[in-house]
């Protein structure tokens, strides 16, 4: 099962994300709870402390190769074993949700 919940800033988004991930995870189920917010604050509501939560580490863009075709359109590929990425940057949080954050925006570019 995939949930996804996008909609309007301060609507409830992330609250509603962490407390399901943690209900399923309480049932039983294995949660992997992604962070995709430029500005992410999941774990924070999935009950990890400050500290942990500021020592994570947030997906790397070169786990992707991005090509252009030549029609002009991109394709992007997984470069590494899904499971293997979940081990070594996934976190675990309370009730067994592991959580990965692949949002961060790591700084300011020309624009
Ligand atoms: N059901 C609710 N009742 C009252 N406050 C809520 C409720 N759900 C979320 N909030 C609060 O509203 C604010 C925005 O929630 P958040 O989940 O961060 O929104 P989003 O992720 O959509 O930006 C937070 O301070 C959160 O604690
Ligand atoms: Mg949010």
């Amino acid at each position: 099962m995939r949930v996804a919940i996008a909609g309007k800033g301060g609507s409830g988004k992330t609250t509603i994300s962490g407390t399901l991930a943690r209900l399923l995870a309480q049932s039983g189920r294995q949660v992997v709870a992604v962070d995709a917010d430029t500005n992410p604050n999941l774990a924070t509501t999935l009950g990890l402390q400050p500290d942990r939560a500021k020592e994570i580490v947030s997906l790397p863009r070169t786990l992707l190769k991005r090509e252009q075709q030549p029609d002009g359109s991109m394709t992007s590929t997984f470069l590494r074993d899904p499971l293997q990425v979940l081990d070594e940057y996934g976190t675990q949080a309370p009730d067994g949700v592991r959580l990965v954050v692949m949002g961060a925006v790591g700084h300011g570019g020309a624009g």
